[in-house]
């Protein structure tokens, strides 16, 4: 099954600065951004398209980021930020080469999600809301991913997995390289 967005990040992680210039970084993204714009009536529809081109290009939303989208859309910060926050996809942090979503809300907490998150931290020997330091998987504990037949699941770069043991679960973070 393929992800969708999903909503509500919920691990809290503290606000980094890239090593990138952004304002320089996003000029040159400007043009592409103009295009999607104007692919719209009203230009605060761009918001999420030009936050995913951001995602893909910073691997991540960082605050100074969501200032430079909220110029470029002409809205206020506040609101670039409430969007971004809504929404899993976005990363605050630089993210690994896979990216570990385990959903912890209620179906998938019922039927074991707690010792999913164990298993998957203890076998990337990191915690929830952190990058392995090989850079290998961002591990992540989310509210619900909207596909909670499958609990308990995880989404897995953009793909879900489920229902999982702790064992199953272990086994798909092992092979991830
Ligand atoms: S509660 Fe886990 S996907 Fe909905």
């Amino acid at each position: 099954m393929s992800a969708d967005h999903g909503h509500a990040a919920s691990t809290p992680v503290p606000p980094v600065k890239l090593k990138v210039d952004v304002k320089q970084v996003f000029a040159r993204l400007e043009p592409r951004c103009q295009e999607i714009a104007a692919k719209y009536d009203r230009r605060q529809a761009a918001l999420i398209p030009v936050l995913n081109l951001c995602q893909e290009t910073f691997g991540c939303i960082t605050p100074e980021i969501e200032e430079v989208v909220a110029r470029f859309i002409g809205i206020s910060v506040t609101k670039v930020h409430e969007v971004r926050s809504f929404y899993t996809l976005y990363s605050t942090t630089p993210l690994g080469r896979h990216r570990v979503q385990v959903c912890r809300t209620l179906s998938c907490a019922l039927l074991g999600a707690e010792d999913v998150i164990e298993r998957v931290g203890k076998c990337l020997a990191a915690m929830p809301g952190t990058t392995t330091p090989d850079g290998r998987v961002s591990f992540e504990a989310v509210e619900c991913l909207g596909a909670c037949e499958l609990a308990p699941m995880m989404r897995v770069d953009d793909h879900f997995e489920g229902p999982l043991t702790p064992e199953k679960a272990e086994e798909i973070v092992k092979k991830l390289e």
